[in-house]
C-alpha cells in the first residue's frame, strides 16, 4: 500500500483542494478517485477496491441529500475542542439528552456508531446462545446475518400480499427456541409500514415470551411518526428494543450516531459486550446534540423526501411501473430485467441504485435523492427500457 504521508505541498494543495470546495485534498484525488462511488452490482455493498464509476446520482444507501443541517455542522466544528479527549464527558451529556427527548431513563439508552453497529452487536449476542431469531422477509438483514454466521438461527416468514409484516405469521413462529423477535418499521427493501396498534398489541403480547427489537431507522419519514413509534410500549414496560439512527432525517450517515432504547437490564447485558465505553467520536456527538431536537430541519428533510418521491413515483406510474406505497426515503418496483444486470446498465447511465430478487420478481430499490437526481434516473430509466 502507498504511503499517504503528506509533505508542506501536499498540505497546500490539500488547502487549496478544500477552500476550491472539494471533498479530498488535491494531491490525493487521483489516488481516491478510483475508490470511490462503486457498489457491488449485486449486493449493492461497497467494493473499495474496484475501478471508478463517475455516478451522477448515488441512490443507493438512502441518504439524505439534505444533511447535516447547518446548525450540526458548526457543532461539529466547534466539537474539535474535544477531539484530543476520550469522548465520556460529551457521551453522558447526549445519552442524557436522547432520554429527556425520548422520556426514558439515561440507563435506558445505549449509544452506537450507526445502528449497523447495534445490530451486529445483538445478532453476535443472540448468534452465541444459538437461538432463533423471527424476522419478515425481506428484510434489513445485518443482525440475521450475523446471528446465522455465529450459530443462531434465521426464521424467516414472508411478508404479507401487501408487503407488509406478516404479524399473525410472526407470532406463530415463536417457540421456546426463539431470542429475538425482529420487525423493521418502516420496513427495507419494503418500504410499508404496519398498523400502529396492531403492531403495539403486538409487541405487548409477544414481549412476554420473548424480545422484541423493532428498527425505526425511517420512523420520521412517516406522517404522525410518534404514533408509529413503540417507544411507547418501552416506556409501558415492555421488554422491547428500539433502535434509531441519525443516518436518515439528520443526515448524518457518514457521522455514525446511533441509539437504542431498551429496559435498564437488557442493556447493561449489552453493555457487556460492547467495544470499550464509546466507540462514537466526539465531533460527531456534538452535532447529534445540535440536530436531535431540530424539528424544523427534519421537517424541511421530510417536504423535500416527500416532494422528490412524489416526482418519481409519477414518473415511474408514466412509465408501467408499480411502485409499493413508500413511508420512507426510497421506492421500491419490480422490473422485467434481471436485477444484476439492470443495476449494471443503470450504473453505466451514472445512477446507482440496487437490485433484490424475492416473490419471483426482481425488482430495483432507488433511494430518494433530490429532485434533480430522482429526475435523472428517470431519464436513465427511459434510456434503458
Ligand atoms: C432499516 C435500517 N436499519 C439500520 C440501518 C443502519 O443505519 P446506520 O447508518 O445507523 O448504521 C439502515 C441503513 O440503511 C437501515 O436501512
Amino acid at each position: 500500500m502507498k504511503s499517504t504521508t503528506l509533505g508542506r505541498r501536499d498540505w497546500l494543495k490539500a488547502g487549496l483542494g478544500l477552500a476550491l470546495g472539494s471533498a479530498f485534498p488535491l494531491s490525493l484525488q487521483a489516488e481516491t478517485k478510483q475508490y470511490l462511488n462503486r457498489v457491488h452490482p449485486h449486493t449493492g455493498r461497497w467494493m473499495l477496491e474496484e475501478a471508478p464509476v463517475a455516478l451522477k446520482a448515488r441512490l443507493t444507501s438512502n441518504e439524505n441529500p439534505y444533511g447535516p443541517s447547518d446548525r450540526a455542522k458548526m457543532a461539529i466544528i466547534h466539537g474539535f475542542k474535544d477531539a484530543n479527549l476520550y469522548s465520556r464527558t460529551v457521551a453522558i451529556e447526549l445519552k442524557s439528552k436522547i432520554a429527556a427527548y425520548e422520556g426514558v431513563r439515561p440507563e435506558q439508552v445505549f449509544l452506537c456508531a450507526g445502528l449497523s453497529e447495534l445490530l451486529n452487536l445483538v445478532g453476535a449476542v443472540t448468534g452465541l446462545e444459538h437461538g432463533d431469531l423471527v424476522s419478515a422477509h425481506p428484510t434489513f438483514d445485518l443482525m440475521l446475518t450475523t446471528a446465522s454466521a455465529i450459530g443462531g438461527q434465521w426464521i424467516k416468514v414472508p411478508l404479507n400480499k401487501k408487503f407488509e409484516h406478516d404479524l399473525g405469521a410472526m407470532e406463530k413462529a415463536i417457540t421456546a427456541k426463539t431470542k429475538l423477535v425482529y420487525i423493521c418499521n418502516p420496513g427495507n427493501p419494503c418500504s410499508t409500514i404496519v398498523d400502529p396498534e396492531e403492531l403495539s398489541a403486538f409487541c405487548s403480547r409477544v414481549s412476554k415470551k420473548t424480545l422484541v427489537f423493532v428498527d425505526e431507522a425511517y420512523n420520521d419519514y412517516i406522517p404522525d411518526a410518534a404514533r408509529h413509534s413503540m417507544v411507547s410500549r418501552l416506556r409501558a414496560g415492555d421488554q422491547v428494543m428500539i433502535g434509531k439512527t441519525l443516518s436518515k432525517i439528520h443526515g448524518f450517515a457518514g457521522l455514525r450516531v446511533a441509539y437504542a432504547l431498551a429496559t435498564t437490564g437488557f442493556i447493561k447485558e449489552l453493555e457487556k459486550y460492547r467495544t470499550w465505553d464509546f466507540t462514537m467520536n466526539a465531533p460527531s456527538m456534538h452535532g447529534a446534540l445540535a440536530t436531535l431536537q431540530d424539528e424544523e430541519f427534519k421537517q424541511y428533510c421530510v417536504m423535500k423526501n416527500r416532494e422528490a418521491r412524489e416526482l418519481a413515483v409519477k414518473g415511474l406510474i408514466a412509465l408501467g411501473y408499480e411502485p409499493l406505497p413508500s413511508y420512507t426515503n426510497f421506492l421500491i418496483f419490480p422490473i422485467q430485467k434481471e436485477g444484476k444486470s439492470f443495476v449494471q446498465v443503470m450504473q453505466n447511465q451514472g445512477i446507482g441504485l440496487r437490485s433484490w430478487y424475492f416473490n419471483d420478481k426482481h425488482w430495483c430499490r432507488v433511494s430518494v435523492g433530490t429532485s434533480e437526481e430522482m429526475q435523472l434516473f428517470l431519464d436513465a430509466l427511459k434510456q434503458v427500457g
